[in-house]
């Protein structure tokens, strides 16, 4: 192991973020372009942030809150998650981003040893946060090759047949990286399959509100599921995280169910230690603002989410030149994922190829388990930027057909 003796085996042992190397990637190529980052180009509601202002020279805002969230903060979500989730019995802690979520709920509820299961194209950081903790059996399941939905027979299958039954499924409702949303009738098999077994279920509801096509997203309850936000991405929050400030987020357990009342109850408890040794709160001036913008409503959220309709159709025409079937996903999220032409499974080098030769850079889908693939974001840009950058990809892209890797 040489140099890396001193180090943790676990964290070696991990993948190297995808998206640090794509920044370095951005950096180094010139005046390059990013459909690769999964973020929106707004920011945060503008009556949310006045109103944050006025509270930076309050002293209570510079001290620790209460670990599982504001009490303000944990009401009003717990009235969203009941109006708009239909989540009438859960419990909600607030998190400094949901990485950060899912960090403290594998922490909580994983040994080293266990086994997982996720599904391909999976999202990189969830797959990180079972390696860097311990937690290296992990089961990934194929999706439907035509909806790329997570294949449930295989996990009837899979979960009947590992001994001892895996701790947890782990899925992204709608879809990073393929942008696929989960019908309801397929959550609740999966829901069901998981539950039969004795396994928990995450659900990482990060796009809810980004949801195309008049399709509808809906969330599950239960005692064995756990139910994941973000505000990073629907309110634009997403740098108070590397600002000083989190992003807020919530997990949610269910609390008064009979089937593993104890087990449920314990749950709680034990999230605080992870908690208390991490973020100990999440920032209360980001809380505040996650507060103040939950004021302001889904609707300021829909309207953004709305037009991000053109800027898919724009990404969708770019990718015509890999060919028919070539483009799935983006029924909800804000990602397309691309099939490359069957001879590039090296994703990375035709990642790199296109950021250096044609300035547009986008996530291997090796980072998610599938190799010979894009990810393509259509958030990040203001309509005009996102043409500018699809005409990039669409020269690069009739280039690699017709050309290949040229120099
Ligand atoms: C599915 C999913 N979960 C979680 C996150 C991270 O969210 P946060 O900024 O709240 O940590 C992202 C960000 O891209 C995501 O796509």
């Amino acid at each position: 192991m040489g140099s890396f003796g001193m180090l943790a085996r676990r964290v070696v042992e991990t993948e190297m973020p995808v998206i640090v190397q794509i920044q370095q990637l951005i950096r180094g190529a010139k005046n390059a372009v990013s459909l690769a980052q999964g973020v929106v180009h707004w920011k945060p509601p503008e009556q949310a942030l006045d109103k944050v202002k006025k509270l930076v020279e309050e002293p209570s805002v510079s001290c620790y809150g209460a670990d599982e969230g504001l009490p303000e903060l944990r009401e009003a979500l717990t009235r969203k998650l009941r109006q708009e989730n239909n989540l009438n019995k859960s419990s909600v802690m607030v998190t400094a981003g949901a990485n950060q979520a899912f960090v403290n709920l594998v922490l909580t509820l994983c040994d080293a040893g266990d086994s997982v299961v996720m599904f391909a194209p999976y999202y990189f950081n969830a797959y990180m946060s079972f390696q860097m903790t311990g937690v290296t059996k992990i089961l990934v399941g194929p999706s439907n090759p035509e909806t790329l939905y997570p294949d449930a027979d295989w996990l009837e299958k899979t979960l009947l047949e590992t001994n001892p039954v895996p701790k947890l499924v782990s899925v992204v409702n709608p879809g990073n990286p393929s942008g696929t949303y989960i019908p309801e009738p397929l959550l609740k098999r999966i829901s069901d399959i998981c539950k039969n077994a004795g396994c928990r279920l995450f659900v990482d509801n990060t796009y809810e509100y980004f949801m195309y096509d008049g399709l509808e997203h809906s969330c599950l309850e239960g005692d064995h599921i756990v139910n994941i936000f973000s505000f990073s991405k629907a309110y634009g929050m997403a740098s108070w995280i590397c600002n000083l400030f989190s992003a807020l987020n919530m997990i949610l357990y269910g609390l008064m169910q009979i089937a593993y009342p104890t087990e449920v109850e314990g749950l709680a408890t034990q999230l605080l230690k992870v908690q208390d040794n991490i973020p100990i709160c999440a920032s209360l001036i980001s809380q505040r603002l996650a507060l103040h913008s939950l004021e302001v409503g889904p609707e300021w959220v829909q309207e953004r989410v709305k037009d991000l309709v053109k800027n898919r159709e724009i990404v969708i025409e770019a990718l015509s030149p890999l060919g028919e079937g070539s483009v799935q996903g983006g029924e909800g999220a804000i990602y397309l994922w691309a099939t490359l032409p069957g001879k590039y499974t090296d994703d990375f080098k035709v990642v790199h190829w296109l950021a250096h030769r044609h300035g547009v850079v986008m996530i291997p889908g090796s980072a998610c388990g599938c190799p010979g693939h894009l990810r393509v974001s259509f958030g990040g840009l203001m309509e005009n930027d996102c043409r500018a950058a699809a005409d990039r990809l669409k020269r690069g892209l009739e280039e690699l057909v017709k050309h290949g890797l040229v120099q």
